[in-house]
């Protein structure tokens, strides 16, 4: 067993670093205020290779492990955790589903666009009555002939205004219940695909969170993924490594906080000595940083198991839905070290617990990561 770092991935960890110190935080603020899509920075994330992390690169791609892929997504998610999940989304969901499940006419036509940054994709599952209960799909996609027909709406779709490629989830036979679902590939373009307005949230609020609405879509039977039947199942085994990624985004956002909080007592006085001085503050440091560790050693093993072709449905949930919970106890945390201060937005502390909280809301509640790892433990 090796706890270090190879030196790989630690000049990878760095340029992610770097980029999310020179890009991302200058304008991070404002984005959050005006709910600003930082359409632009695709692009240079797309020049850095961190749109297409795991991605083969006769794809395009990076050809990166899971671990690397969670160094970048806990450092850009410590400064920037909208322009994270785009990331998260882009990579784990959309080039993984495709690149995995997809035919080869579907990786060159898309997969080879995505994980350069060119174009963004979208994941689209949920639905006004079917969040967490993700097999009661309402939307519908009916054969006819050589294409499908595709009717319904999806709610809470990361980048759903901004995307230029959706994998969109929906019922073909509603009587085989979730062996009758199927993913579909669509484009904006493409005629009765309507975006709905974008939502205004409590956090990741530099992200574009939108309702997509479709009115008779007419999708190529190409654009089917993988065998008839087979889109839940694709969609549950997605989501799998999109669980590491939301994991490794809450990791940023709490270790983001922590370094924050960390600074701040170094510098900040009261009763004549700095509040790290004091146990009071010196004992919230002490637990933070070690359920921090925590959480990183559960996503780092997350990450390790996808590396190494392990089953990760189970360790995926457990980074999930530790690293959300620390998430969001610590950035409270950071924000009472920060006293009157964690309360203004300059000091960054009080948008890190605003976008915590969806990390235990996306991509499967905590509830549903309960359910995941319960099922896992009683099965095996
Ligand atoms: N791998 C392969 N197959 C799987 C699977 C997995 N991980 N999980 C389930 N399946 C299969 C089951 O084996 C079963 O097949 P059989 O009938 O052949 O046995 C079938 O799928 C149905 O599974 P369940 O009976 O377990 O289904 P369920 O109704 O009990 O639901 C659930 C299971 C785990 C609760 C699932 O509905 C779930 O994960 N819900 C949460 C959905 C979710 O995470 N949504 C996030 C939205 S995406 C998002 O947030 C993206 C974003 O923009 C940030």
């Amino acid at each position: 067993m090796d706890f270090n770092l190879s030196e790989e991935h630690i000049m990878i960890r760095d340029a992610a670093r770097d980029f999310a110190q020179t890009e991302l935080l200058p304008g991070v603020i404002e984005r959050d205020n005006k709910q600003k899509f930082p359409k632009e920075l695709v692009k240079k994330m797309g020049a850095l290779g961190f749109m297409g992390i795991m991605v083969d690169p006769k794809y395009g791609g990076s050809g990166m492990d899971a671990i690397s892929y969670v160094l970048i997504m806990e450092e850009l998610s410590k400064i920037d955790a909208s322009a994270s999940v785009m990331v998260s989304v882009n990579n784990s969901l959309v080039c993984y589903g495709l690149e995995t499940y997809g035919s080869e006419e579907q990786k060159q036509k898309y997969l080879t666009k995505l994980a350069t940054g060119e174009f963004l994709g979208a994941f689209c599952l949920s639905e006004p009555e079917a969040g967490s209960d993700a097999t009661s799909q309402r939307t519908t996609a009916i054969k006819k002939g050589d294409h499908y027909i595709i009717n319904g709406t999806k709610n809470w779709i990361t980048n759903g205004g901004s995307a230029d490629v959706y994998l969109v989830i929906a019922q073909t036979d509603r009587d085989k219940g979730s062996h009758g679902i199927n993913a579909f590939i669509l484009e904006k373009s493409m005629e009765g695909f309507h975006v709905g307005p974008k939502e205004d949230k409590l956090g990741i609020r530099g992200s574009d969170t939108h309702t997509l609405q479709f009115n008779d879509v007419k999708v190529p039977k190409e654009n089917r993924i993988g065998a008839n039947g087979s889109g839940f199942r694709f969609a549950m085994k997605t989501l799998s490594g999109g669980r590491i990624g939301i994991a490794s985004q809450a990791l940023g956002i709490a270790s983001g906080a922590y370094e924050l909080a960390l600074k701040y007592s170094k510098e900040r006085k009261a009763f004549g000595t700095e509040i790290c001085n004091h146990q009071a503050i010196a004992f919230k440091l002490a637990d933070m940083y070690t359920e921090i560790e925590a959480a990183r050693y559960l996503v780092m093993k997350a990450a390790w198991d996808k590396d190494q072709g392990n089953n990760y449905d189970k360790s995926s949930a457990m980074a999930k839905l530790y690293a959300s919970k620390v998430a969001m106890e610590h950035t409270v945390e950071a924000v009472q070290i920060h006293g009157g201060n964690g309360f203004v937005k300059e000091y960054h502390v009080e948008r890190l617990m605003r976008d915590a909280k969806i990390t235990q809301i996306y991509e499967g509640t905590s509830e549903i990561q309960k359910i995941v790892i319960s099922r896992s433990l009683l099965r095996d």
